[in-house]
């Protein structure tokens, strides 16, 4: 469906960082193979698409040498951090922390990050050029779960934690009707 599109008004783009900070996510990283040795990025842009197919989204910057490792048919993991995996994120977000070594397994060819609350390898079916930013939707090929860890959470442009609290607040009927 195609809509008619007014001209984009000028907008500040620190405001749009910000506004667009207020929304929380978790953080990821996307793993891959860079010349058969593996590799990763770290990244929020991680969505769910479609259940029937399963069909994930990971969007990347223009500049980013992942770009250039990652095509149609290609395969990616996507590993979500944990609070204890802080450290991760930054680097593989280009702040590469002296003396980290990941131990990286394997599935399907991809490298996993051990240690992640949930790993979804998926397999790039479709590349959308959308601004600066690459969108990678693919179709998941394997799926696994950890116990459930305090994640990591990405707010107004900082790492945060997930405060529970005690007793913990259940919203069950927001989740049942999803
Ligand atoms: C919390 C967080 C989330 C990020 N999300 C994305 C993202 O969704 N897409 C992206 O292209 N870069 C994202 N980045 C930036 C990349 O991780 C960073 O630019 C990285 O160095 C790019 O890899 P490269 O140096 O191999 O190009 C994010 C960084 C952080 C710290």
């Amino acid at each position: 469906m195609k809509m008619a599109v007014s001209p984009t008004p000028a907008l500040d783009s620190r405001m749009f960082r910000n506004v667009m900070g207020r929304f929380p996510t978790g953080v990821a990283v996307v793993t891959f193979l860079r010349e058969g040795e593996p590799a990763g990025i770290t990244v929020n842009s991680f969505l769910p698409v479609s259940m029937d197919p399963p069909l994930v989204l990971v969007s990347l910057r223009r500049e980013s040498s992942a770009i250039h490792h990652l095509d149609v048919g290609d395969r990616y993991a996507v590993n979500v951090l944990s609070e204890a995996q802080q450290s991760l994120g930054a680097h593989f977000a280009g702040s590469p922390v002296a003396g980290l070594t990941v131990a990286f397994s394997r599935q399907q060819d991809v490298p996993l990050i051990p240690g992640s609350l949930a790993h979804i390898v998926a397999r790039v079916v479709d590349v959308h050029e959308a601004g600066d930013h690459f969108l990678y939707i693919a179709a998941v090929e394997y799926l696994w779960q950890g116990n459930e860890a305090q994640p990591l959470i990405f707010y107004s442009g900082r790492y945060k934690q997930l405060h529970a609290h005690d007793p913990s607040t259940h919203f069950d009927d927001v989740l049942e009707s999803w």
